[in-house]
Parts: structure tokens; sequence; C-alpha cells
């Protein structure tokens, strides 16, 4: 373990069905402050980390360290837990799993209504997110009546809303449109300059190029872990791990806002 790791994790495998493994024996430190992208192919495990990291398969097979403690350990304390969930958050692939109430307000307003009694406290974090997200217009809509990139928008506010530490976020751009990819990536760029710790699980471009410090090749365990430029230029392990090769001089991030 490193010092100003905020995640250790040591030999870490999950399996889901006997027999078969999601993620096997994956070593590696998460510093504090740092964006760590997850690429790797469908099936590869991405989703399973985030939602391990999340605390939310604690039947893995050796250690997570969370700021030094254990994190089996801490799903063991209310307070612990409370003050862990109050620090990490996820945005899950499937927004359907994130959107669960009659409206995007009231779905926004389910965690916020965990850290505060106050009303007018709830009703300001409601505004500025969305808001900040430009998807106003989006506050009493049924979310079942959203569009694929509306829905995925909107989850995301449900976690922006909360301010954490750390955000684990499942493929944050996808479905997306520019517009919304670049709010998006400049969200997540001040979030960054800001010292929060992000992991994202992703294949834009722009995210791997312009936000990641480091990216992890996942395809059940680690492939490579390094800078962007370094991992993302090796087309060969790239295509023998199923992915397209990038090309790096794309995409110079080009807004007219
Ligand atoms: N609830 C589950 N029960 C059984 N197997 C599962 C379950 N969830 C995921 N898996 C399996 O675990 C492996 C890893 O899945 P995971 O969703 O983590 O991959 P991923 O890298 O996120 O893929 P994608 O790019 O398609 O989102 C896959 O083989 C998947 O079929
Ligand atoms: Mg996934």
């Amino acid at each position: 373990m490193t010092e100003g790791a905020i995640y250790s994790i040591i030999n870490l495998s999950y399996s889901y069905i006997p027999g078969t493994m999601a993620l096997q024996n994956l070593s590696f430190d998460v510093d504090a402050g740092t964006a760590l992208c997850l690429l790797g192919p469908n099936g590869a495990g991405k989703s399973t980390l985030l939602q391990v990291l999340a605390g939310l398969r604690p039947e893995y097979l050796g250690s997570i360290y969370f700021m030094g403690e254990e994190i089996r350990d801490i799903l063991k304390s209310r307070e612990k837990t409370y003050d862990f969930r109050k620090k990490v958050q996820i945005l899950f692939q499937d927004p359907d799993i994130q959107l669960f109430s009659i409206t995007v307000e009231k779905d926004i307003a389910y965690g916020l209504e965990h850290l505060s009694n106050d009303r007018e406290t709830i009703n300001k974090a409601i505004n500025e997110v969305l808001k900040e997200l430009g998807i106003e217009e989006l506050r009493n809509r049924h979310p079942y009546t959203l569009s694929g990139g509306e829905k995925r928008i909107a989850s995301l506010a449900t976690v922006l809303a909360l301010r954490p530490e750390v955000l684990l976020l499942d493929e944050p751009t996808s479905e997306l449109d520019l517009k919304f990819k670049e709010k998006v990536l400049r969200i997540l760029k001040s979030l960054k300059e800001k010292g929060k710790t992000l992991i994202i699980a992703t294949h834009d471009l722009r995210i791997l190029k312009s936000l990641c410090s480091k990216v992890a090749l996942l395809n059940r365990t680690i492939k490579a872990l390094g800078a962007p430029r370094e991992v993302l230029s090796n087309k060969e392990l790239l295509i023998s791990n199923d992915l397209e090769p990038y090309d790096l001089r794309e995409c110079s991030l080009s807004s007219k806002q």
C-alpha cells in the first residue's frame, strides 16, 4: 500500500458463477485526486470492478483498502458505512438502476435527503446540479419518458448533486451528443482540479486523452496500466484485447461554447 492511495487493491478476484472469474488477481493502487480510466472489451469486468469498489459486492476475494481500511470492515459498521457512502458514489452503466422515482427531481433529492434534513439546502443542491448540467427542463419529467441520453445525464445529476470525494463512473458519456459530452468532460475536469478521485469505465477518446491521469486496460486481469498515451498507442495490445485502435490525433476538443 503506498502513501496517498485512496484505494489499495491486493489480489482482488470476483466470481459470479463458480468456476468463472469476472476479475482475477488484480493488484494496484489508486492515488487520491487521480483520474483513472478503465478500458476493456465487453465482459472484461469494468462494471464489476466499479461495483466492488463502491462496496456493493463485498463477496470478493483478496483485499481492498479504502483510505487504509478494508471495505468489508467498513461495511460492518453503520457509521463507517454512512461515511463511506457519503464519500463514494457510483454512476451505474444502466441509468434505470439509478432512476426509480416519479420525477427526475425526486431522484436527485433521494440521495440528498440522506445527507440533510433541510429542504432549502436540498432544493438549492437540486437547482445547482440541474443548472450545471443544463437540464432544468427535465426536472419534472418521469424518468421513463426520457430518451437514452437524457436518462444518462439525469442519472449523472443524482451522483454529482451529492458532491462525493470519489466518483465511480460507468460509461458516463455513452449515448450523449457532442454538447453533453463536452459539458460532462468539463465538469469532470473541474472535479479533478478540485482534487476529487475519478475512476471511469469508458471508451470515450476525449475522456481517455484529456482527463485521465492513468489508463488501466482490464480484461479480467490488468493487461496494462500506465499513462494514456502509452497504453493507447500500443495497437497490438488493443487489438489482442478486442479493442479498436485509437487515432490519437483525433478529437482535439472542439467546443462551440
Ligand atoms: N449478475 C451477474 N451474474 C452473472 N454473471 C455476471 C453478472 N454481471 C456480470 N456478469 C458477468 O461478468 C463478466 C464481467 O461483466 P461486466 O459487466 O463487469 O463487464 P464490462 O467490462 O462492464 O462489460 P461491458 O463493456 O459490456 O459493459 C461478464 O462475463 C458478465 O457476463
Ligand atoms: Mg460494463
